[in-house]
Order: structure tokens, then C-alpha cells, then sequence
């Protein structure tokens, strides 16, 4: 069947290398991307402060809208006592080795590195009140998610499955060359991995990715869909700017926060009960499925997802008993700008469909006002929506893991202090 077409068996071998990572996957990897990768930067010095400046160096579609990297691993990351002056250099050149390996591009590398609330703890001093960092939370009152508290976060991302592999390995100390640029240390001189996730996005990998719990036996995710439930979600009028979500002042300026949950879907019911006109509904709003706006994978909305079509949520909720995901989420805007820029991507982990949904803020409190919206109780008081049914997508999703993070800028992310400082 379609499914053994070269291309598309190919894509899946990837992915699941990334899924398993180690050394194995890694030369397995190599063998089948054989790809020349663009070499990184001699003075990583010059690059952006700003950890989470991706945008000018991913991919875009024929719309315009940013292209998240490919293929993605989470690093949980732990590490004993305070920290010293030893190992912040350690640290630095751990991760100066991959920006010189790798391009800071898709293409390339782009990664960054976060710390817990957790991580924190350990000084006397207090973050600065410019850092908005709380511990994470259970979100609603269906949740009961495990509360991450790793010491430190790392996100590697490339459009080359390989990259992912081989930038882990080398930190992992596992490889004497990155890219053909000699590892001279490895962050887990420092701190040890306590977990690690992995994940994909980007058209193809989702259906690829299909035989996994939480999907229909009947292979219902379209081929072209970027992500399991068949929609693109990544139009440049829905996302908050880079500027948007960055620390603006203090010793973390240039800085963001990083919220990262793992949602398991359950896509029975979502293709096999619901027709497309109830996806487009729940997903968007009623509205779009009325009028057709929504077509295959919305690539046809070019770069915003037309969301001042919808309407008002409660209205819409009380008239058809439904309202949709990005409706409701259209109202947490601020001067017209949404607060979140979202950059999620769909999993195999835990043997189940599934979304690490990693999003960048200003203030974690931005991303709970935001998921706030989402659990739509105001809506589900007063209308026929259900607290989880018709709801936008929340029957569909179950939250198992949350945690929050700071991305400090650049030239403080070895081991800061709540101030700041390097030492
Ligand atoms: C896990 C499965 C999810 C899927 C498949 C999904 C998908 C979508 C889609 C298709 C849109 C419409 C347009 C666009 O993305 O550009 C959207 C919008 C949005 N979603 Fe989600 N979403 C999910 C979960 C979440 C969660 C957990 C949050 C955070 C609380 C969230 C926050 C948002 C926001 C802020 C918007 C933009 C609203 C605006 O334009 O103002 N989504 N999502």
C-alpha cells in the first residue's frame, strides 16, 4: 500500500531513531539522511542574545508562516549542590561546541536551555520580579499531570533527524567530533539526564507516525497533515512575536519563559465519530465549518487562521451547542497579539499519540491565563457546551506531565543565579 512508497518508509525510520536516540541510532541515522550539514559559527559570541530567536532561521511555507525544525528531544537535566565556576565553564563550552557545529538555523541546530523553579531553590536570593516563574500547576480540574521538576530543560531541534542524535550524543559526552568540530566537554560532566522525550512535526511525520495508541486502526491522519489532528497550527497572525514573550528588563532581559506539558490524544472518537465539519467546528469554530473556510489542512488561509470570522464564543456556544479551540483562545489577545508563541510538536512517547506542548511567554502566568480561556468555564456555565464535550478540542486531549522553565539570554544560561550573575 502507499505506505511502503520509499520517501514516506524513510521518514518513519527517522523519526523513530530519534525516539529511541543513543549511539545506534545515531550511525543508522547518518547512513540513511546523508545529508551535509552547515556548519555553525567561529565566535558564538555573535549570536543572538535572545535563546529563543529561531524565527529568522527557520524554514517558511509559500504564506510566509514560520516552519517549526522537523525533529525534536527534551533533555531533563539534574544537577547537585551550587553551582561553581568549574562547571559553568564546563557548561559553556559544552554547549559553545554545538553552535560552532552546527548552523543556528533548521537546517542546522537551534536549541536552547531552561531552568526549574526548582533549580532556584538552592540560593538564598530571590528571582528578580521581572522573572514570572512559578512551579507548575494543574491546570484544570480534569488534570492531573506529574509536576516536572528537573533542574534544567534542554531542547535540541533540526530538520535532520541525525543533528537531533548526534548534538544529544556529543553532550551526553558520547562523541569526540559534532559536525567535525571536536567535543572537548560534555554537559553531563555537570549534570546527569534524568529523562529525555523526543518528538516530530511537520507534514507526513504524523501519518507516518499513526500505528500508536490513541489513534483509529483505520490510519485516519491525513498525509499532509503537519500534526495528528490534521490541521496546521502554526499561522504567523495566531503567534505571539519573539518580542512578545521576551523578558524586557533585569538581569534575565532578552530572556522567556518556557511552559512544556505532555497531552496524550485520544483521536477515537475525533475521526471516527466526527465528520470534518465537526473537526473544523471544534478546532477553529462553527462558523468556519459553515462557510467552508477551513480546506485539507487550512494551508489555504495563508497566514492567520481568520479567527475575527468566529465570533463571539458564547454566543456561538449557546446557538450550536459548540464552540471552537482557537475561538475561545482569540480573546486572550492583547492589543491584538496572541501571548503565547507556540512551539509544540507531536510524540510517540509512552507507546500513545501525543503532544509535547511547549510553549514560550513572557510570564508563565501569560500561559495560564491562556489555558484558563481554553478550559472555557464561563462558556460551559451558561450554554449547552460541555466542561470537556463540544468544548473546543478539551475532550480530545489528556495532560500528563507539566513544567515550567526560564530561558535565560544566552551569556547567563551556564548555571545563573536568581540575579543573574555567572559566579
Ligand atoms: C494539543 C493539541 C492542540 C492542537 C492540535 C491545537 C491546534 C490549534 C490550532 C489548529 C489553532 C488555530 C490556528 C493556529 O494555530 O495558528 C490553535 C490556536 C491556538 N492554540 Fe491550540 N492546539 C492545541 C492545544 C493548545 C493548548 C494546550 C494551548 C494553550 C493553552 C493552545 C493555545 C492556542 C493559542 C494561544 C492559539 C491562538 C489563538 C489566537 O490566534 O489568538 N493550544 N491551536
Amino acid at each position: 500500500m502507499h505506505r511502503e512508497n520509499r520517501g514516506v518508509s524513510r521518514r518513519a525510520f527517522l523519526q523513530s531513531a530519534v525516539a529511541i536516540g543513543g549511539a545506534s541510532a545515531l550511525a543508522a541515522c547518518m547512513d540513511r539522511e546523508d545529508v551535509s550539514v552547515p556548519a555553525g559559527v567561529e565566535d558564538p559570541g555573535s549570536l543572538p542574545s535572545r535563546q529563543h530567536a529561531w524565527n529568522e532561521h527557520l524554514d517558511r511555507d509559500d504564506a510566509g508562516n514560520a516552519l517549526p525544525p522537523r525533529h525534536h528531544a527534551l533533555l531533563h537535566l539534574e544537577y547537585d549542590g551550587l553551582p561553581t565556576d568549574a562547571d559553568r565553564e564546563t557548561v559553556t563550552s559544552a554547549l559553545r561546541t554545538l553552535e560552532r557545529a552546527y548552523e543556528w538555523s533548521s537546517d542546522g541546530l537551534l536549541f536552547t536551555v531552561g531552568y526549574s523553579p526548582a533549580y532556584f531553590e538552592r540560593f538564598d536570593a530571590d528571582l528578580p520580579d521581572a522573572v514570572d516563574l512559578p512551579e507548575p500547576r494543574p491546570l484544570s480540574d480534569f488534570e492531573d499531570p506529574v509536576l516536572d521538576d528537573p533542574d534544567a530543560i534542554v531542547h535540541l531541534a533540526s530538520n535532520h533527524a541525525s543533528v537531533v542524535l548526534e548534538a544529544e550524543e556529543a553532550l551526553r559526552g558520547n562523541r569526540d567530533a559534532a559536525n567535525d568540530v571536536a567535543v572537548d566537554d560534555a554537559l553531563t560532566d555537570v549534570f546527569s539526564v534524568a529523562e529525555r522525550r523526543s518528538g516530530f512535526v511537520g507534514e507526513g511525520l504524523p501519518a507516518d507516525n499513526q500505528d500508536t495508541g490513541g489513534v483509529p486502526d483505520s490510519e485516519p491522519v491525513p498525509e499532509d497533515a503537519p500534526l495528528y489532528m490534521g490541521f496546521k497550527s502554526d499561522f504567523e497572525k495566531s503567534q505571539a512575536s519573539e518580542d512578545r514573550v521576551t523578558i524586557q528588563s533585569g538581569a534575565f532581559a532578552d530572556g522567556a519563559t518556557q511552559h512544556v506539558s505532555h497531552i496524550d490524544l485520544n483521536l477515537q472518537q475525533w475521526y471516527e465519530q466526527d465528520d470534518r465539519d465537526s473537526r473544523v467546528a471544534q478546532m477553529f469554530c462553527p462558523a468556519h465549518a459553515d462557510s467552508g473556510a477551513v480546506e485539507r489542512t487550512g494551508e489555504n488561509l495563508g497566514d492567520s487562521p481568520r479567527l475575527e470570522d468566529c465570533g463571539d464564543p458564547a454566543e456561538t456556544a449557546s446557538e450550536r451547542g459548540v464552540v471552537g479551540h482557537a475561538q475561545k483562545l482569540e480573546g486572550t489577545r492583547e492589543d491584538g497579539e496572541p501571548l503565547l508563541l507556540r512551539r509544540d510538536f507531536d510524540s510517540t512517547d509512552g507507546g500513545n499519540a501525543g503532544v509535547h506542548f511547549l510553549a514560550l511567554q513572557r510570564e508563565i502566568s501569560d500561559f495560564e491565563r491562556v489555558r484558563e480561556a481554553m478550559n472555557g468555564d464561563d462558556v460551559s456555565d451558561s450554554t449547552p457546551v460541555g466542561r470537556r464535550q463540544n468544548n473546543g478540542i478539551r475532550q480530545y486531549l489528556s495532560v500528563t506531565h507539566r513544567g515550567n522553565y526560564l530561558l535565560p539570554p544566552r551569556q547567563r544560561r551556564a548555571l545563573p543565579t536568581p540575579e543573574g550573575a555567572d559566579a
